[in-house]
């Protein structure tokens, strides 16, 4: 049988994707502008620089991902789109470009959650992914480990109850002077730095919830440099507290999942979203799963960051369980990726 294709538009943040994807998981053509240069001016993203930005890219995104494929419009089965969780603005952009094709195709609109879209990112290299799993899903936007049952549906075990980890990154970066996106020049400068040098301490959470915390982080982090400003005047603090930093960050990330795995059978530890492109992250969360006995899984790095072939990936699933959405389809900018919630003991 031949492999059947839909075309695949995410916009929710500050990348415009756009992919062809096959139901098989084959990946035709696939391609990402990035708004990087927009925002670095303000160390992150600006929403109504995002949105704008996607009404430029979007069109030209698309042909040269049709070009690419070789297939028209009308040999393709669907059209997938983020619908949420994101930015509005930047949201409304994908959203209404996929209805217009859906429109011009009559072909069906399915619609996408973006958090989803991470996990099932990793279905797309590893289609056996042993289940149950554990899904530690960390970017700029969100910090979720997810247990993903053995028909592939998500509950949510943990949470952030305020900053997402590669905010925690991108807001160090800042302070340090480092450019944007953070995370990628945080690791970078780690590799020689020494992470012992500044103590972070563990958040403990008042109501002793098992919830994530990245903001101490960063205040703790602030007081570091102010306590010695002379200090980071030169590169091996930097990187000292850039060491420190990503070190005791990795290590709240995984204490949880050592948690979760105590309570929940598993057969996998799955790493998504942009912070999964951290190489402590990827080193010590692969030595965790030895230890616990279990296979750990990564994307590869263009993988891991906002893509388009992982909302295809994604609307695949959707599109063959029913998913279909109306032409009235509205951003759902908090949109839920989990079907319970239960948090950890
Ligand atoms: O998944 P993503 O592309 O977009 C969101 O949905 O947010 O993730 C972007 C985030 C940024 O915060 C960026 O600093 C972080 O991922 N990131 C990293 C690394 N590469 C990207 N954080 C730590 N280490 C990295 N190597
Ligand atoms: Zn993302």
């Amino acid at each position: 049988m031949t492999e059947r294709f839909l075309l695949a538009i995410e916009t929710s943040c500050d990348d415009t994707g756009v992919a062809v994807v096959g139901e098989r998981g084959t990946v035709l053509a696939a391609r990402v502008a990035s708004q990087d240069e927009h925002h670095r001016p303000y160390h992150g993203v600006v929403p109504e620089i995002a949105s704008r930005a996607h009404l430029l890219n979007m069109e030209p995104t698309y042909r040269s991902v049709m070009d690419a494929s070789g297939l028209n419009l009308e040999d393709l089965a669907a059209i997938a789109v983020t619908s949420g969780p994101g930015l509005v603005g930047s949201l409304l952009v994908g959203l209404n470009f996929a209805k217009g094709l859906s429109l011009a195709s009559n072909r069906p609109l399915v619609a996408v959650n973006h958090i989803r879209g991470h996990v099932r990112a990793l279905f797309l290299e590893y289609p056996q992914v042993p289940l149950p799993a554990l899904a530690l899903i960390t970017s700029g936007g969100h910090t979720h480990l997810f247990l993903v049952n053995t028909s592939g549906d998500l509950a949510l075990l943990v949470k952030t109850r305020d900053d997402a980890v590669g905010e925690a990154f991108d807001k160090l970066a800042k302070m340090l002077g480092l450019g944007f996106p953070g995370g990628p020049a945080v690791d970078r400068l780690a590799r020689q730095g020494d992470p012992k040098r500044f103590a972070f301490r563990q958040p403990k959470l008042s109501d002793g919830s098992k919830d994530y915390s990245f903001s101490g982080y960063k205040t703790a982090a602030l007081r570091h440099i102010q306590a010695q400003p002379q200090a980071f005047r030169h590169e091996q603090a930097v990187s000292d507290l850039c060491a420190s930093f990503q070190s005791a960050l990795v290590t709240h990330l995984l204490d949880r999942v050592k948690q979760a795995f105590a309570q929940h059978a598993v057969e996998s530890l799955l790493l998504g979203g942009g912070v999964a492109c951290n190489s402590e992250l990827r080193r010590r969360a692969t030595d965790l799963a030895a230890e616990l006995g279990i296979g750990c899984l990564v994307s590869q790095p263009k993988l891991c960051t906002d893509n388009a072939a992982m909302i295809g990936a994604e609307g695949w699933f959707q599109f063959q369980h029913g998913g279909r959405a109306a032409l009235d389809l509205a951003p759902k900018i908090k949109a839920k990726a989990y079907c319970e919630y239960r948090p950890l003991r």
